[in-house]
């Protein structure tokens, strides 16, 4: 509520009727003038409220002032009484003003403090972060499995010579194994020269003409075939070959090898087989299988109820491979083995269809 100036002036002029004003008559105009102000003061709701009601009383043109210049028609005894009266009134509002305005900056401030609170126990997400596609998740892992076994890593170029990828390899221009691989050829120098490799193993004709025996070592990458996609073929897709050359090595170190690898890889329960197969480069050669990760050998739809799933090929360095990069197959004997890392981790995954790996469809890639 405000104070009514009007109020306060009519207050003011209210001197006895018959022209003679008294000291009394000035200290109950005081009293009267006074008690609504300081309700106003003390309801004023904010600082420009309690400015307009503090003026009305205390201003110039205020009521106080008013009374003030009623002190002049007052007998000197009066007017120091009537005085003394007006000033404790004066320092009554003045008191109760200053209070009310220390209260509502008190509530300004709490209310500004609270606007500006910095909650330091918020904690807001960072910033979004991929991840390695799973591809490059199952080549770290199983780099990291061949490190700890004592083998290297070694990795060479996806554009490939014929020889490399297939003359060294013991399949010479026109040899019937090379209608297995559906090479892509490059337009580049005489033809069929260029080719994007189609396994990893001229890295292991790299490595051997580059660096003389012992070598243990795994050629992970990727490797290029005319295939037409399907659930379990991509034109592209990565392989890790393990090639070892020493003196004295025999078929029972690459069984062993691969047994190892097999163990430290999928963990205990799972085991392999060799059986029997061909290849150019290795001779005896052989498939390995794994104990099926889906059923965990009991037999099921995966492993055509066999228990076992095959996972790559292995064998004997054969010795035209090693007459082609110049080590003596007298002194030096050596194993090899390849497989699929994009088939392992569909395998492991039970991934149904094995083009989500390249289609770039963040709903599967963040799953990994
Ligand atoms: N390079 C062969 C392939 O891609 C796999 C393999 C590697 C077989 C080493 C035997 C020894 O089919």
């Amino acid at each position: 509520m405000h104070a009514d100036p009007d109020a306060a002036e009519s207050v003011a002029g209210s001197a006895d009727p018959d022209g003679a004003d008294s000291a009394a008559a000035v200290a109950a105009a005081v009293a009267a003038a006074v008690e609504p102000v300081l309700a106003a003061v003390a309801g004023a709701a904010d600082p420009e409220a309690l400015r307009t009601t503090a003026a009305a009383a205390l201003g110039r043109k205020g009521a106080l002032s008013a009374l003030n210049h009623r002190l002049g028609g007052l007998s000197p005894e009066d007017r120091r009484g009537a005085g003394a009266v007006l000033n404790e009134a004066r320092d009554r509002l003045q008191a109760a003003v200053a209070a009310r305005r220390a209260e509502l900056d008190a509530v300004a401030r709490a209310a500004r403090l609270e606007a500006d609170r910095l909650d330091l126990t918020e904690t807001l997400p960072g910033p979004v972060r991929g991840s390695l596609h799973l591809v490059t998740q199952t080549r770290d892992a199983l780099e990291d499995t061949f490190v700890g076994m004592g083998f290297v890593v070694a990795e060479g170029p996806e554009v490939e010579s014929d020889w490399h990828n297939f003359a060294a390899l013991n399949m010479p221009p026109a040899h019937p194994a090379r209608s297995n691989f559906d090479t892509l050829y490059l337009d580049w120098g005489p033809p069929e020269s260029a080719l994007l490799r189609t396994h990893t193993s001229p890295v292991q004709v790299r490595l051997m003409r580059d660096q003389p025996p012992p070598i243990y070592a795994v050629m992970p990458g990727r490797v290029y075939r005319k295939d037409t996609p399907d659930a379990r073929h991509t034109p592209s897709f990565s392989q890790i070959e393990g090639l070892v050359v020493d003196r004295g090595i025999t078929f029972g170190d690459l069984a062993g090898t691969i047994d190892t690898f097999t163990r430290a890889y999928f963990g205990p329960g799972i085991t392999s087989r060799l059986r029997p197969a061909y290849f150019p480069f290795t001779e005896p050669s052989a498939e390995f299988e794994i104990t099926c990760t889906i059923c965990g050998g009991a037999g099921c739809r995966t492993c055509s109820q066999t228990g076992w799933i095959e996972l790559g090929g292995c064998g004997m360095v054969h010795p035209n491979v090693f007459a082609a990069v110049g080590i003596d197959p007298e002194e030096w004997t050596g194993f090899a083995f390849g497989f699929g890392i994009d088939r392992l981790a569909q395998m492991r995954h039970a991934i149904a269809d094995m083009r989500v790996l390249a289609d770039n469809d963040l709903r599967f890639t963040t799953q990994f």
